[in-house]
């Protein structure tokens, strides 16, 4: 009798103990087995019926014709051209050159695709500032999106900044879409 008391507490030792391993053996490992997303593995649509705070509709690439029918918001004043030019500067000389030329200055435009020459006039006869505005934020078929760098509204100073460059003067006579 004696024996088979003993049997039963060596069992539930036993199981206890066991238990007693798997929780510990959970309780380390919890960190590791917890379902994670790396960032940019995936992209979320929103749940139905989110309402929007702040920020703005981003049209995509594919929708340029779209994108290019949209006004420029901001007048091309001294400010708004001045802020233009700083963010040109930070971000699009090393491909465009400081002048805007393209292919002919900066570090990488020598070696890169060359890009066109901004200041071209016909070219800026083509474009409507929503096309230019477009192609800074959701990017080109080789020129990368600037919208995670600048906002909206420094894309428009941008463009500002890019029509007062045009060649032969008289900043702000693009073509209507
Ligand atoms: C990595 C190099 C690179 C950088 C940086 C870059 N671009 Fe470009 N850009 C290009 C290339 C290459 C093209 C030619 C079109 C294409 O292949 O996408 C281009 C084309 C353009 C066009 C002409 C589109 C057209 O056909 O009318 C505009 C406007 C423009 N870029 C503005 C900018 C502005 C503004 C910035 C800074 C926010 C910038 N780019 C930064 C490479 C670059």
């Amino acid at each position: 009798m004696k024996y088979v008391f003993l049997l039963v507490l060596g069992c539930v030792g036993a199981a206890a103990g066991l238990m007693g391993a798997v929780i510990a053996y959970r309780w380390v490992h919890d960190m590791t087995q917890t379902p994670r997303i790396l960032a940019g593995e995936r992209i979320f649509s929103m749940p139905a019926g989110v309402v929007p705070r702040g920020g703005e509709a981003v049209i995509p690439r594919e929708q340029r014709d779209a994108a290019a029918k949209v006004p420029n918001p901001l007048k091309a004043s001294p400010e708004s051209i001045a802020i233009g030019r700083a963010r040109f500067g930070t971000f699009c000389t090393p491909c465009h050159g400081p002048e805007a030329k393209g292919g002919v200055s900066g570090p990488v435009a020598t070696k890169f695709i060359p890009p066109p020459d901004l200041t071209n006039g016909d070219l800026q006869r083509q474009r409507t500032d929503g096309y230019w505005h477009s192609y800074i934020v959701v990017g080109g078929a080789v020129m990368p999106a600037y919208g995670e760098a600048v906002s909206s509204q420094e894309a428009w100073h941008i463009v500002n900044y890019l029509r007062s460059l045009r060649a032969g003067g008289a900043a702000r006579t693009a073509a209507k879409p």
